[in-house]
């Protein structure tokens, strides 16, 4: 009897702590930039060095929305392409402390369909993060990273062998995305695929079921 007590009230701090999860609802993004998209492709390169200038969260919320964002509401279809419209890419970022202005540092999820962060974790993780992979992290005011569900894309794919492919497929259309919208707004960035998955994913504090592909620190370029 103790122990269905001791369940039950476990579960209800569960609960309560889900639905406290703080949310913070983004900025519209903009679909109109003062950069075309054929000087955006020239002028794309990989960033791995950045000033400590803070992101606004207008500009989050755009590097976000061009990552992974909705484009067409009404089927809820987005700004990569995905196979079968799966859609079975989670896009996080971890902010770090001064990162982005007014936002507190930490760890959050991008909801696409919201255009809207859930935070799943206070504080600065970024020099633990850096220690997992590339020194550009330890220096960018934020990172974005990209992680799949797997199971998820089996199960609309209905072949498990196929998923990881077309998965990694997707997340280069969406990592791409990320590379022309910094470059569109001054901001640069380097997607980094060697990091140690494992530690990242703990210190990141991501749910196990996600798969960690990319993260791809973003900050103003030091000259
Ligand atoms: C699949 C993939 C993995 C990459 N992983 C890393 C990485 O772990 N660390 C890094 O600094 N750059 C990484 N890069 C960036 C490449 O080094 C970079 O694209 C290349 O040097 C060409 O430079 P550019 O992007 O400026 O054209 C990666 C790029 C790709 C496509």
């Amino acid at each position: 009897m103790k122990k269905v007590f001791a369940a039950v009230l476990v579960m209800i701090f569960v609960f309560a702590a889900i639905a406290s999860a703080t949310v913070i609802k983004l900025p519209d993004p903009a679909f109109d930039g003062t950069m075309s998209l054929e000087r955006a492709l020239y002028l794309r390169r990989s960033i791995r060095d950045y000033t400590d200038q803070p992101l606004t969260l207008q500009q989050l919320a755009q590097l976000l929305w061009a990552t992974y964002g909705i484009s067409e509401p009404e089927q809820k279809l987005r700004t990569a392409p995905s196979g079968r419209r799966a859609y079975p890419l989670e896009v996080f970022v971890m902010v770090s402390e001064n990162g982005v202005v007014g936002l507190e540092a930490g760890v959050y999820q991008y909801d696409a369909i919201e255009h809207s962060l859930k935070q799943i974790l206070k504080g600065d993780v970024r020099a633990q993060l850096a220690r997992t992979g590339s020194a550009a992290i330890g220096v960018a005011p934020i990172s974005v990273i990209i992680a799949a569900d797997m199971e998820k894309a089996a199960q609309v794919l209905g072949n498990p062998d196929v998923a990881p492919k077309y998965v990694y497929l997707e997340v280069g259309h969406a990592a791409q995305n990320l590379y022309l919208q910094a470059t569109a707004l001054g901001l640069g960035c380097v997607v980094t695929a060697g990091f140690r998955a494992e530690q990242a994913q703990a210190v990141l504090k991501i749910p196990e079921k996600y798969t960690l592909i990319y993260i791809t620190p973003v900050g103003y370029p030091k000259q």
